[in-house]
């Protein structure tokens, strides 16, 4: 690896102005840390799809973020962008400090097997191998010699309460307990960054609520945690709530006294989200963030994704 992922890179002309405008970032004075930051993020599909229409988004060290929006809404798409598993067809990405658009493969790779785990709409298992494999194979590209993945693996399982279930492989679990599973790959390498689509899907209540017990507690302990789901009770449990509708951001929620606004819709960089203009306090819960995106409809933009999202949805979980 030729970078160190862990220190953000500010290499482009629009990244000094935002490293600019960060330093004077009440937010960033008041010790949060941009992890997510979408700035006029665009993502256009071959056939003229507009799945994203320039969404601007900040989401801090330490958040509990819902994502909401109907079927087709751009959810997992905005959720492969952020993932680093797609690039966008126009405004930028960056994770962690990190552009997720000039960054090469390599170094997407890295960055996603250090710091970001994911739970799947569709489980992405490998077929025909144990659940403690497919979980230990998840760390194969964080570099962990094979004993410890295995250990912590083992130890991931347990807290899904799957520990019985370690040499089950995905045909002979249950599809909650194949979710599980996923739950356990996505934070047995200690994520900095979890982003589930749709992780109590296709779960009963009593099981939903334990695969949210656990992403609440990896939230607790530090973790950022970005959430999908269609479950408004799942969505109010979450201190922010961030809606789509046709791709873009038409709403930002926080609960009563949680303060900032202004990273969504506003401005158009995810740099400035404390901007005189964008800052305050928010004052009743449920009011929504403005819906400044702008995405004219009709100019289907370019076609220049990089493929389909969803294969290479379990990058990172085998070899
Ligand atoms: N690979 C692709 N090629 C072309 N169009 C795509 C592709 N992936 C998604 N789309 C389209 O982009 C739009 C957004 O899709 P996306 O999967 O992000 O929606 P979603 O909000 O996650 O929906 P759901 O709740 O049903 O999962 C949809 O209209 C979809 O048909
Ligand atoms: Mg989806």
């Amino acid at each position: 690896m030729s970078r160190n992922l862990d220190r953000p890179s500010h290499s482009t002309a629009q990244h000094s102005t935002a490293q600019h405008s960060t330093a004077q970032d009440p937010a960033v004075r008041a010790g949060r840390r941009p992890v997510i930051e979408l700035s006029g993020a665009e993502k256009s599909y071959p056939g003229g799809v507009r799945a994203l229409r320039g969404v601007d988004l900040r989401v801090d060290a330490g958040e509990l973020v819902a994502i909401v929006g109907p079927s087709g809404s751009g959810k997992s798409t905005m959720l492969h962008l952020i993932g680093t598993l797609d690039r966008p067809s126009a405004g930028t990405v960056r994770i962690a400090g990190h552009d997720a658009g000039t960054l090469p493969d390599r170094e997407l790779s890295a960055l996603r097997a250090r710091h970001i785990g994911f739970v799947f709409q569709r489980f992405h298992l490998a077929a025909g191998v144990s659940a403690l494999d497919n979980v230990a194979d998840g760390m194969l590209y964080g570099g962990t010699p094979r004993r410890e993945r295995r250990e912590r693996a083992a130890d991931a399982l347990g807290r899904v309460g799957l520990g019985h279930r370690l040499a089950h492989r995905p045909h002979e679990l249950s599809g909650g307990e194949c979710q599980r599973v996923a739950v356990a790959r996505a934070v047995a390498g200690g994520p900095s960054l979890l982003l589930a689509d749709e992780p109590t899907g296709n779960l009963d209540s009593s099981s939903g609520q334990d695969v949210l017990a656990i992403l609440r507690e990896l939230n607790a302990s530090g973790t950022t945690v970005a959430i999908i789901t269609h479950d408004e009770e799942v969505a109010a449990a979450a201190p922010r709530r961030v809606r789509l509708r046709d791709g873009v951001i038409v709403a930002d929620e926080r609960p009563l006294g949680a303060t900032r606004v202004g990273s969504v819709g506003s401005t158009g960089n995810a740099g400035n989200a404390g901007s005189p203009a964008s800052s305050g306090i928010r004052g009743s819960t449920g009011s929504t963030g403005d819906a400044g995106s702008t995405g004219d409809a009709g100019s289907t933009g370019d076609a220049g994704s990089t493929g389909d999202a969803g294969s290479t949805g379990d990058a990172g979980s085998r070899a």
